[in-house]
């Protein structure tokens, strides 16, 4: 068990079950995509320790790049604005892409890349997200193909994801101390 750092309320998913969960995922995309070469695309920044990780377990020819978009205003509530920030180096007409989310918190992220990105003509679209937050009442306009795990909607930190891009390096995913934020 690893020692968690004094901001963190709890541990949600330990780097154990981090590890467990990528590697049923890269399985899953392994036989789902044998004999192909999808191009993952991750979305700055967060995706990145996910992507990383992933990619190791999925074995098949594959390309990866990046995009970023800004999908929040100034503050923690989405306002519905996505905007893309870096654009794709790579065209993706036939190609196979799997869009690879460390989180699917409102999903209008998502929502706004599934459609640009599938204005661009894949042979296929899905999404890979390592967690889907359970937000009550809301049900997110995209269904992810690859899920990793539920989470609660709590200030959820860690492996990727930020606070005022602090804890992004932290190994495990946990839920921050109110006292933190507020
Ligand atoms: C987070 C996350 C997703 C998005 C999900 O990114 O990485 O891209 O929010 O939220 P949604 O489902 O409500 O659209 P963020 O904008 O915080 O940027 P970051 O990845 O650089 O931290």
């Amino acid at each position: 068990m690893e020692s968690m750092h004094p901001d963190m309320e709890s541990i949600v998913l330990s780097q154990e079950d981090i590890q467990g969960i990528v590697e049923r995922m890269g399985a899953q995309i392994t036989e789902d995509y044998a004999g192909k070469n999808p191009l993952l695309i991750a979305v700055l920044r967060g995706a990145v320790v996910f992507m990383g990780d992933l990619m190791r377990h999925i074995d098949c020819p594959l390309g990866i790049d990046f995009m970023a978009v800004s999908s929040y205003g100034n503050g923690a509530k989405s306002s519905g604005v996505v905007r893309i920030v870096k654009d794709l180096d790579t065209k993706i007409e036939g190609r196979d892409v799997l869009i690879v989310e460390d989180i699917l918190d409102s999903g209008l992220t998502l929502n706004y890349l599934m459609r640009n990105l599938s204005s661009r003509n894949p042979a296929s679209l899905s999404v890979a997200a390592f967690l889907v937050k359970d937000i009550p009442g809301h049900t997110p306009a995209v269904d992810p193909r690859y899920v990793g795990a539920h989470v609660p909607d709590a200030f959820i930190v860690g492996y990727g994801l930020d606070y005022a891009e602090r804890y992004r390096n932290l190994p495990y995913i946990g839920i921050l101390k109110p006292e933190v934020y507020s």
